[in-house]
């Protein structure tokens, strides 16, 4: 049954091998895809996995979580991206795109010192605590998602998955 094909919603997978979202590590420092996870893609492809979910990908910069993770925060993006799903469609497989903001467990940096989370709750993680969004941070949010999944359709992915994790506990 695991090698039988099926459908999810409107994607033909052609068996029911999923690569779960997995951070790679492989992006530039800005985000952008390299080849090498290109390759990392292709060889998932080439050894027949039916859907391929990429690693978590930042739809704002200051969402980022955490180093060499791929963004689609900007077009510049499209095209490299482009290349990747071009290489991975040449086999039978399909592949979504992660897209996530970090919150709570943004990466804290000189340019983005105080992460925007729901609430002003410390992260127990990184012992940061947030700012609690305002409504324009919100929407904001909610349009780098929206724009970042019609970068996602432009560079031809089948699809996108939210990333909805990294709460506090
Ligand atoms: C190194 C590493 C990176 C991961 N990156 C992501 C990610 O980017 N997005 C995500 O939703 N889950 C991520 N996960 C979680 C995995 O997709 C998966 O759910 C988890 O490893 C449990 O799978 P298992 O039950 O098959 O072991 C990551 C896991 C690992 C070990």
């Amino acid at each position: 049954m695991i090698f039988d094909p099926i459908t999810v919603c409107n994607l033909d997978l052609s068996n029911r091998f999923v690569r779960s979202a997995t951070h790679e590590f492989m992006a530039e420092e800005d985000g952008r895809p390299t080849l090498r996870l290109g390759d990392l893609y292709e060889e998932l492809a080439k050894n027949e996995v039916g859907l391929i979910i990429t690693g978590f990908s930042y739809v704002l910069p200051g969402g980022q979580s955490i180093i060499y993770q791929q963004g689609i925060y900007d077009d510049r993006f499209i095209e490299p991206y482009m290349k990747i799903t071009e290489i991975v469609h040449r086999y039978r497989s399909k592949i979504i795109l992660q897209i996530v903001h970090g919150g709570r467990q943004a990466a804290v940096s000189e340019e983005y010192p105080v992460p925007i989370a729901p609430s002003k709750i410390k992260d127990e993680v990184s012992a940061v605590v947030p700012r609690e969004m305002t409504e324009h941070d919100i929407l904001e949010v909610i349009e780098a998602f929206t724009k970042a999944a019609i970068r996602a359709k432009k560079a031809g992915f089948d699809g996108v998955q939210l990333h909805c994790a990294h709460v506090s506990f």
